[in-house]
C-alpha cells in the first residue's frame, strides 16, 4: 500500500506539501494541487480521512436541509454546494426535511455530535422559529433567505423581483392580475405578495384578495389552485405564480380548461428551472442565480467553520427577469 512519502516523491514536492493539499488546499499552490493529484491517482494512495477527522477536530461533511428535494431549484442549489464542497475536500449529508421540523433537528444533532461541521438551510426561516431550532455553536447559513431571515445568509430581493413581473405585465395592459402563491406563512410567499401588491399599487390597481390562490410550490397546487380562475365570471388575463412548478401545473389546467397561453391568459412563473424553458408555451419568469447561490452559501459556511464571525453577514444576489412566450397583451373581449 502506498503513503504520504510515495506520493510526495511522484509529485516532486515534500509531505508537508502533500499534507497541506490534502487539508487545507487553499494553502497550496494549484499547480502543487495539480502535481499532488496526479501523483495520489498514479501511487493509488487513499489517505486515512479518520486520521485527519481525528487530528483537525472536524468530520469534513456539511449537512444540508433541503425543504423539497423534488423542487429542481433546489436540486440546482444543491448541485453547486456539493460541487464547492468537493473542492474544498467536504462531503455533503443531504437532509430532505419536507419542512418538518423535527426532520431537521435529526440532522443537526448530527451537527451536535460532530458527525458533521455545519448546516446550510434551504428552507427561508419563518422568524419566529428561528432561535427555536439552531442549537447553540451550530452554525448555519440560510442559503434561501427572505427579508426576516436572520443570521448568515444568501438571498435574492424577491419582493423587488415580483414587482418587476408583475410591472412587466401591468406595461402590457393587464389589470386583473391573479396569483398562486407558496403556503400563506412561507417567508418568499410574504416577500413575493409584497412585491405584488406594491406593483399594482404603483399603477393604483386595488389589491382584490379572491385573485390570490394558496398553493403550496408544487405543480400539483398549481394545477389545483388554477382552477378556481378557470370558473370565475370575471377571469383574470394573467397569473403570477410564486414558482415555475406551480406555473407549468396552471398552464395544463388552463389548457384543459380550453383557455390559450398567452392569448386568453398569461402566465408568469418564479426560478426559471429547467423545464421553464421547454414547456409550452416557454414560461417568462425571474431567473434565480442557483449556481451562486450555491457556492456562496458554502464558502460562507467554510469561513463559519474556521471560526470566522459572520453574525449578520447578508448577500443578497441579482435576479434575471426573463421574458418568454407565455406572456403577452390582454385579450380585448
Ligand atoms: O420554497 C419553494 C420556492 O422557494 C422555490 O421554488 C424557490 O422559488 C424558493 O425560493
Amino acid at each position: 500500500m502506498s503513503n504520504i512519502r510515495d506520493v510526495a516523491r511522484e509529485a516532486g514536492v515534500s509531505v508537508a506539501t502533500v499534507s497541506r493539499a490534502l487539508s487545507d488546499p487553499d494553502k497550496v499552490s494549484q499547480t502543487s494541487l495539480n502535481k499532488v493529484h496526479s501523483a495520489i491517482d498514479k501511487v493509488g494512495y487513499r489517505p486515512n480521512m479518520l486520521a485527519r477527522s481525528f487530528r483537525s477536530a472536524k468530520s469534513y461533511a456539511v449537512v444540508v436541509l433541503v425543504p423539497d428535494i423534488t423542487n429542481p431549484f433546489f436540486s440546482q442549489v444543491i448541485r453547486s454546494i456539493e460541487d464547492r464542497a468537493q473542492q474544498k475536500g467536504y462531503a455533503v449529508l443531504l437532509g430532505d426535511t419536507r419542512g418538518i421540523l423535527e426532520r431537521e433537528k435529526e440532522y443537526i444533532r448530527r451537527v451536535e455530535t460532530r458527525l458533521a461541521d455545519g448546516v446550510i438551510q434551504l428552507r427561508p426561516d419563518e422568524p419566529e422559529k428561528q432561535s427555536s431550532y439552531m442549537p447553540e455553536g451550530v452554525v448555519c447559513v440560510n442559503a434561501c433567505g427572505c427579508e426576516s431571515t436572520k443570521g448568515p445568509r444568501v438571498r435574492i430581493d424577491n419582493r423587488g423581483a415580483a414587482k418587476a413581473v408583475v410591472d412587466y405585465l401591468i406595461s402590457l395592459g393587464h389589470k386583473r392580475i391573479g396569483v398562486i402563491s407558496g403556503l400563506k406563512d412561507n417567508p418568499h410567499t410574504i416577500d413575493r405578495l409584497a412585491g405584488y401588491k406594491e406593483a399594482l399599487a404603483g399603477a393604483d390597481i386595488a389589491f382584490d384578495k379572491s385573485l390570490v390562490a394558496e398553493g403550496d410550490f408544487t405543480t400539483w397546487s398549481g394545477l389545483n389552485s388554477a382552477k378556481q380562475f378557470c370558473t370565475m365570471t370575471e377571469r383574470p388575463t394573467a397569473i403570477f405564480c410564486m414558482n415555475d412548478e406551480m406555473a407549468i401545473g396552471a398552464i395544463q389546467t388552463l389548457k384543459s380548461h380550453g383557455l390559450r397561453v398567452p392569448e386568453d391568459i398569461s402566465v408568469t412563473g418564479f426560478d426559471d428551472i429547467s423545464y421553464a424553458r421547454y414547456c409550452d408555451p416557454s414560461l417568462t419568469t425571474v431567473a434565480q442565480p442557483a449556481e451562486e447561490i450555491g457556492k456562496l452559501a458554502m464558502d460562507m459556511l467554510l469561513r463559519l467553520i474556521e471560526g470566522e464571525e459572520l453574525a449578520q453577514e447578508e448577500n443578497v444576489l441579482p435576479a434575471e427577469f426573463v421574458i418568454r412566450k407565455s406572456t403577452g397583451v390582454p385579450c380585448k373581449d
